[in-house]
Order: C-alpha cells, then structure tokens, then sequence
C-alpha cells in the first residue's frame, strides 16, 4: 500500500504559473491511500462515490499511467482518500503519487522519486492544463517547498514551529478554468500581469526567509499583501475576502487565499496561544478548518 499527502499553497499561487517563485507546504494530516491487488481484469474501486467527471478523470489517470509505465498486466486497485475532491488540497497530486508510488512497489520498477515526480507531473498535465508542477513537487517530497518552475527547487528550514490554521469555502476552485482564464486576461494585458506578478514575487522572495526565520508577523503582513494581489487579478471571492477579514479579527497575524482561488481555501498564520481562539472563530463560518503545525 501507499500513500501521499496533501497540500497547501503559502505564497505565490497563479505567478508561480508565470515562472514566479511558491511556497507550498506538505499537508500531512490528510492523504491518500492505494493497494494494488493482483486480478484477471481490471478494475478499481473508491472509498466515495464519484460523480461522471470524476470518474472520467480517474480512469483517464490509471490509463495514462499505465501507458507511460509500459504495464500490461491486469490489477484491482483500491483508492481511499481523507483529502476533499477538489478543494484546493491537492488532491489530483496526491492521487497521482500515491499511484505512482504503489504500482512502482507492486511490480518492482524502482523509479527514484525525481521520476515519480516527473511522472506525476505530466499526471497534472491532464487535469490543469498548465500546472506550475509546484503541487505534485510538494506532495512528493513532503517539506516546505520554494518552488521556481523546478529551476531552483529549495526545501525550507524553519526553525520553530509556525501554526496556521485553514479554512475551506466548501466551494471547488475548478483550478483548470481559474487558470485559464487568467491566461486570457495576460494575453490581453501582459505589462500589468507581469507587474503584479512581479510584486508577488517579490512578496515570495520576503516570506522565504521569514518563514525560515519564524517571523510570524511578518509572515502575516506578507500574507495580506499576497491576497491584496491576488484580488486584483480577481481569483478572490468575496466569501474568501470574508474569511481573511474574519480571521484578521479573531487572532490571525494574516490571511489570505490559497491555491487556484475563486473558492477552496483561506490560510491565516496565528501563534500558540490565538490558535484556538481562531479555530473556534472560523468554525463558525466553515465547516472545515484545521490546524497546520509547520517545523522541518
Ligand atoms: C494550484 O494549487 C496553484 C496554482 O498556482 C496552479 C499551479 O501552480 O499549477 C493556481
């Protein structure tokens, strides 16, 4: 059997698209599951029930992977998941992976991690379009990532550990769409996409060493202005700005939205002893938030 985790994006989501830097972290808490069992035919089962499209996209994943691992003979795999479908976590990468990892073990491939990351890569390929590669580099290492478009890939050491709490809109980013139509808004106006994208760069850049160093509220202030960004490119939502607004007032250092936007996640940075405080606050608004502990 085996497993991946879950994500979660920190810095410079969509500009990491545009060769920006990101920073993302390893969700550990909540992952996926798959065994391969040996079969006459093939099959696979799921701990959930899918709709059309996800069914679609899970036999169009096992297919593909299949194909580029050159495997022929029939299995039964089995695929169980903590991780909410779509909900900006993560859980394509994450299933690509866990795949990945599993049918390697199953039939002896021995493929190093950097090829089950490129593979896992292409994986991502078929459900965003044009993924940065920074989701599946995550999952697969399993640390704080800088990610620079795979040129200058760096794990982050933080010293002390930083606490940052999550809450879910209960709205699907459809990262695919949000992606792409951002693209046509740069193709129309590149000299202000690549400004803004450079200010998140630069943000990027600050929150680095930030985190290395466990400035909270810098990390927080740096946290803000990224969300600033990101609704003036509009992948916020209102609900997602009333979220930050909200955490901001109940013991959060900053907050903004995480990943592909336009629904999925809020992230906000607290400390120790605000951490309930904003837990219990944001419980109210979302019935799905938890708690990341980030120290490596
Ligand atoms: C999605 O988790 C993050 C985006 O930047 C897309 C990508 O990097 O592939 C929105």
């Amino acid at each position: 059997m085996a497993k991946a985790c879950g994500k979660i994006i920190l810095f410079g989501e969509h500009a990491v698209v545009y060769s920006r830097p990101g920073i993302a972290m390893p969700v550990k808490n909540l992952y996926t599951e798959v065994k391969a069992y040996k079969s006459d035919c093939f099959s696979y089962c799921v701990d959930r029930v899918l709709d059309e499209e996800e069914k679609e996209k899970l036999t169009k994943l096992i297919e593909f992977v299949f194909l580029e691992l050159n495997l022929k003979d029939n299995i039964h795999l089995h695929v169980e998941s903590s991780l909410p479908i779509s909900l900006g976590l993560g859980s394509s990468a994450s299933l690509a992976v866990a795949l990945i990892r599993e049918l390697t073990e199953f039939f002896f491939l021995g493929l190093e991690k950097k090829e089950i990351n490129n593979l896992s890569f292409k994986c991502e390929k078929i459900f965003h379009g044009k993924p940065s590669g920074i989701d599946n580099t995550v999952i697969n290492y399993e640390k704080p990532l800088y990610y620079d478009g795979g040129k200058k890939t760096e794990f982050l050491k933080i010293k002390k550990p930083i606490f940052f709490v999550v809450a879910s809109t209960g709205k699907k980013p459809e990262t695919k769409k949000v992606v792409s139509e951002l693209n046509e808004k740069y193709n129309s106006d590149k000299k202000k996409y690549n400004r803004i994208f450079d200010e998140i760069s630069d943000i990027t850049e600050k929150a680095k060493k930030a985190l290395e160093d466990s400035d909270i509220v810098l990390i927080g202030e740096l946290m803000n202005k990224n969300h600033k960004l990101l609704k003036e490119i509009e992948v916020s939502s209102p609900k997602l700005d009333l979220f930050c607004e909200f955490a901001l007032q109940n013991g959060a250092y900053g907050a903004k939205m995480s990943g592909a936007g336009k629904g999925g996640n809020m992230i906000a940075v607290t400390d120790k002893e605000n951490k309930d405080k904003l837990i219990n606050a944001l419980c109210t608004l979302s019935d799905q938030v938890f708690e990341i502990e980030v120290k490596t």
